[in-house]
């Protein structure tokens, strides 16, 4: 069969939702020319579908650039010494909280490494103290590997979704990349996540040095199988201070064939164009949102530790501060043809509410 047919047959047979098989997700990600235009004008399509054509904005507070991990690929990694540390108080990450609240915006993301100051008792006492001055906001964690009790802990005091990404589905792959961990261990994490109710979200990184096309096919296959509500999948960007400073950042394309694919896998998901995805391409939210994403995350950390937060070099910048950076996100999203969507836009409530009107009928 020719490259072109095998592509058509496994486009048609996601489109179906069938569940792929390793071999046609590789032929997916090989495509190009109009092969490429079809992946993509599809997830176009079904997102479209799916999901409208809101955009959803959720405010990033970075609260802390400490982190006992040493991930290979990061710039905050504890090995890399010359990282600017900051750890925001309680009283400025309200403070933050309260500018995403008065911008409009119905979830923040609550996003550091993992810090040791921040105790779990510490962030149930932020969760709790935003929950009452917000009831209305979504909150999501992004604070890492912690236990199941801690995970039910942070729940019960009022944390609505969590973000923790798998990096990569290759086992040898992660424990050469992440020192001292293993997948075993983030997909127990990601269970538990699961098993307590948390709206969680999960992705991959795109182009580590050694990764294949056959482990971001086994990646989205993962994806798949998590039946994830939220999606993010990044390009890797070499961060000069760590071991792969030397190494190729990922492809901007190759990743958005993965955004285009894990909309048709995940039909009603959300998924974010990343901040690493414009950071390699000047028109990357705008290409991911062509491309299946439907969700954004401006940046709401307090404009003086911007810099500090550095996963990867040259992040990408939209303002000065939270104001600025949703009014140029404005302008983009309606250039799109898109609009702001309003509310915490959950996408595991958008699934309850298909699921009881299919129920009703
Ligand atoms: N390039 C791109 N993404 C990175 N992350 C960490 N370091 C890098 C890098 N050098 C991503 C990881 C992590 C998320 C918070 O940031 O996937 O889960
Ligand atoms: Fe720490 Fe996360 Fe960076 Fe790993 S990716 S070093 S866990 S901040």
């Amino acid at each position: 069969m020719s490259q072109t047919m095998t592509f058509s047959v496994a486009l048609a047979s996601l489109l179906a939702q069938e569940q792929p098989s390793q071999e046609q997700l590789v032929c997916l990600l090989k495509a190009t020319g109009d092969d490429l235009v079809e992946l993509i004008s599809a997830a176009n399509r079904v997102r479209q579908q799916q999901v409208g054509d809101a955009v959803w904005l959720r405010g990033l507070i970075e609260f802390s650039s400490y982190c006992r991990h040493n991930c290979y690929y990061c710039g905050l990694r504890s090995g890399n010494k010359s990282a600017g540390r900051y750890r925001l108080s309680p009283a400025e990450i309200l403070a933050a909280v309260r500018q995403v609240a008065a911008a409009g915006l119905g979830t923040v993301v609550l996003q550091s490494g993992e810090d040791a100051w921040w105790t779990t008792a510490r962030l149930v006492e932020l969760v709790q103290g935003i929950k009452e001055q917000q009831p209305q906001l979504a909150i999501t964690l992004s604070v890492g590997e912690r236990s199941y009790a801690d995970y039910a802990a942070l729940h019960q005091a009022g944390a609505d979704r969590f973000l923790l990404r798998f990096e990569t589905s290759n086992p040898q792959l992660y424990a050469e990349l992440h020192p001292g961990t293993t997948l075993v261990q983030r997909l127990e994490c990601l269970h538990h996540l699961q098993q307590l109710g948390y709206e969680v979200g999960s992705g991959c990184l795109v182009g580590l040095p050694g990764q294949t096309l056959a482990d971001l096919a086994n990646d989205l296959l993962l994806i798949s199988r998590l039946g994830l509500p939220m999606v993010g999948i990044g390009p890797f960007i070499p961060h000069p201070d760590t071991p792969l400073a030397d190494a190729t950042a990922g492809d901007v394309t190759l990743t958005l064939k993965m955004l285009a694919i894990t909309r048709l896998l995940l039909p009603a998901s959300n998924i974010p164009v990343t901040t690493a995805l414009a950071t390699l391409d000047g028109s990357g939210r705008q290409n991911g949102w062509q491309a299946g994403a439907n969700v954004v995350m401006p940046n709401a950390t307090p404009a003086t530790y911007w810099q500090q937060y550095e996963l990867y070099p040259d992040k990408a910048q939209l303002g000065d501060s939270l104001q600025h950076n949703l009014a140029t996100l404005l302008a983009q999203i309606t250039a799109a043809g898109r609009h702001v969507g309003q509310g915490p836009g959950s996408a595991l409530a958008r699934k309850e509410y298909d699921n009881a009107k299919h129920t009703a009928q």
